[in-house]
């Protein structure tokens, strides 16, 4: 049972299809049960929670009953502008995973979100700051995350899939983890997160994605 925290979104979506495809049990907790449903459709094995993360009756022990993985793709630009409300989320919902022995937790943050006493590079710091300086509160919300289970999770698999996406669209190949990222599309960074959250050697890294040479 995977449960998958923005299930609705641009990677969640693709992330949801192949897992129910592969025989796996979905529980999603989405803001409207309706966009979710148009875009993946009915699935027996897919179990919709209506709610928002920034609802604080959400009862997070109830949500990871049951789980084996839990798996992050939330964003919401304009909220993480003045809050961040992904980290507070996920500031709730790791005690209750210890409480239910739920430890693998995968969190797809950004390529230009800097890891917990890491660097960015002097392109992306540049990219960061003209691009795509409209996410800065996006990628601050998603390096207090970091900080959080580099500095108080270490007792969960937490990994954490810096992703560089560019665009929907068609697969435009294999990303592989890597120190360089590629701009890559939503399903790739789907099937990559995917392979991520089932690799042992990717717990407790930070890393982000590139297409493998062909
Ligand atoms: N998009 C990119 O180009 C890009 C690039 C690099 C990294 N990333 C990272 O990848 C992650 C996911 O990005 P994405 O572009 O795939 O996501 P997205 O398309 O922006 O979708 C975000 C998902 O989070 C859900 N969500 C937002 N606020 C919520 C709330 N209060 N309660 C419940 N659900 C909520 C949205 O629900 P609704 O459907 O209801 O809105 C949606 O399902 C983010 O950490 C982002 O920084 C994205």
């Amino acid at each position: 049972m995977f449960l998958v925290l923005g299930a609705s979104g641009g990677t969640g979506r693709h992330f949801v299809s192949q897992v129910l495809a592969d025989g796996h049990r979905v529980r999603a907790l989405v803001r409207s049960p309706e966009k979710l449903a148009k875009l993946v459709g009915d699935n027996q094995r897919l179990e919709v929670w209506p709610g928002s993360i920034t609802d604080e009756t959400i009862d997070t022990d109830k949500l990871v009953t049951g789980v084996d993985y839990v798996v992050s793709m939330l964003g919401d630009v304009n909220a993480q502008r003045s809050a961040k409300i992904n980290t507070a989320f996920v500031k709730r919902l790791v005690p209750s995973m210890r409480r239910h022995g739920v430890r693998r937790f995968l969190y797809q943050a950004g390529g230009l979100s800097r890891p917990y006493q890491g660097q960015l590079s002097s392109l992306l710091w540049g990219i960061r700051y003209t691009l795509a300086r409209g996410y800065a509160g996006q990628h601050e919300d998603n390096e207090a995350v970091m900080e959080y289970l580099a500095t108080e999770g270490n007792d969960l698999e937490w990994i954490v899939h810096r992703a560089g996406i560019g665009s929907d669209g068609a697969s435009k190949g294999v990303l592989e983890r890597s120190k360089s990222f590629s701009v890559a599309t939503f399903v790739d960074c789907a099937t990559y997160s995917y392979r991520l959250v089932m690799d042992d050697s990717a717990v407790r890294t930070c890393s982000l994605s590139c297409y493998a040479s062909s």
